[in-house]
């Protein structure tokens, strides 16, 4: 069905995941406050507890909340489902999120107890979480090239090699690409929520809607801007672009973007994934932690700031990576919807 109501493209009625503390063994060391990307969380009276923000954004599943907690204090329980208009999902999974298991094992088997019977490689791909606390020690640009040269070896089609890199790891130029950012994000935030929401840390009042113009507006941006419209996306935006403390970069000592030649044989786009993730599991093998921050592509709002950080034609921004060393043990398994798989014996 193409024509949808306008109300199936905004906030849909959907049963979202939610996280359940446990104050009592809660240290309020603050890791899961600082780890989540819409900022759901805060510390209260030496305690994490549900922020106000989260009445009206939800919980993305991502677990880094549980990742990161030493005393395993939080849990999620449930998934984001939603069941009709044009973001229904509900159909397209069977029952909850389930942890890594690789060898077919009693579901729930920790993975401690079997990891040294899988491969380094898969150790890491399991392990490996988007890192948002760093250590403000540098990265040596050896490393940074190191990494850089794991992202080189990646397949792409043609082998046309499409990438680009440009590497920041001046903390004032991080600081100033993420200020800019911010503040083009808001103008996402400005045409896609309803207004009070966008103007303070915590969203406005509750009842607010959208206005007329961004209704008739939704279904224009649905169609040509999908990923960047979506319901918890709009949520992320929300959260980066509204709280003045939030950095979309979290403190990263290096900062890489990820830029395609256009021009590239293909789908450039999956090009520099495969070639991104080359980098992030050749960095968190090296004890580096890594965050995708596609929120950086807000830079392409500024003509000069693009020429400042040598993205000239034929190159477009893709996505970027933070790099850094990790504060604390952040990669840890977590739980996944469970694979959509469709085995064919015969045809
Ligand atoms: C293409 C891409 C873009 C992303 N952009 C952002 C971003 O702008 N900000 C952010 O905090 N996380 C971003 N992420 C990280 C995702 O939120 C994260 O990968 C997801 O929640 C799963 O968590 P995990 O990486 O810890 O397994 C991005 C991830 C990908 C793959
Ligand atoms: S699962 Fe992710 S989005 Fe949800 S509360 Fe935890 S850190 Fe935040
Ligand atoms: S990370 Fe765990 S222990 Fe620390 S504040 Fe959050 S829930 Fe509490």
């Amino acid at each position: 069905m193409l024509i949808h109501k306008i109300k199936d493209y905004n906030f849909p009625q959907a049963r979202f995941a939610r996280f359940v503390l446990n104050q009592e063994i809660c240290t309020g060391c603050g890791r899961c406050v600082t780890s989540c990307p819409i900022q759901l969380l805060e510390i209260k009276d030496k305690k994490a507890r549900p922020n106000e923000r989260y009445d009206y954004f939800r919980c993305i599943t991502c677990q880094n909340c549980v990742a990161v907690c030493p005393s395993g204090a939080v849990k999620i329980e449930g998934d984001y489902r939603v069941d009709q208009g044009f973001w229904k999902n509900a159909h397209l999974f069977e029952g909850t999120k389930t942890l890594p298991n690789p060898l077919g094992l009693a579901q729930n088997t920790p993975f401690e107890e079997y990891a040294d019977k899988l491969t380094e490689t898969e150790r890491v791909i399991l392990r490996r979480r988007s890192v948002r606390m760093y250590k403000k020690k540098k990265v040596p640009r050896e490393l940074i090239a190191r990494v850089i040269e794991a992202g080189r070896f990646a397949p792409s089609a043609g082998n046309n090699q499409p990438w680009k890199f440009v590497v920041i790891d001046d903390a004032d130029s991080i600081a100033l690409i993420n200020e800019r950012c911010k503040k083009a994000l808001k103008i996402v935030t400005w045409l896609t929520l309803p207004h009070p929401w966008g103007k303070k840390k915590t969203p406005g009042d509750k009842s607010a809607s959208l206005k007329a113009w961004q209704q008739a507006l939704l279904p224009l941006l649905v169609t040509l801007k999908t990923g960047e419209v979506e319901p918890r996306a709009r949520g992320g935006i929300n959260a980066a672009a509204s709280d003045p403390d939030y950095d979309i970069f979290f403190g990263a000592p290096c900062l890489i973007l990820l830029l395609a030649d256009k021009r590239g044989i293909g789908d450039i786009d999956l090009d520099l994934g495969i070639c991104g993730q080359n980098m992030v599991l050749a960095a968190h093998s090296l004890g580096l932690g890594t965050c995708y921050v596609s929120l950086a592509k807000a830079i392409s709002f500024y003509k000069d700031l693009k020429k400042s950080l040598d993205i000239e034609e034929p190159f477009r921004i893709i996505t970027s990576l933070t790099l850094g060393w990790p504060k604390g043990r952040i990669d840890n398994p977590v739980a996944r919807e469970r694979p959509r798989i469709s085995w064919i014996d015969k045809l």
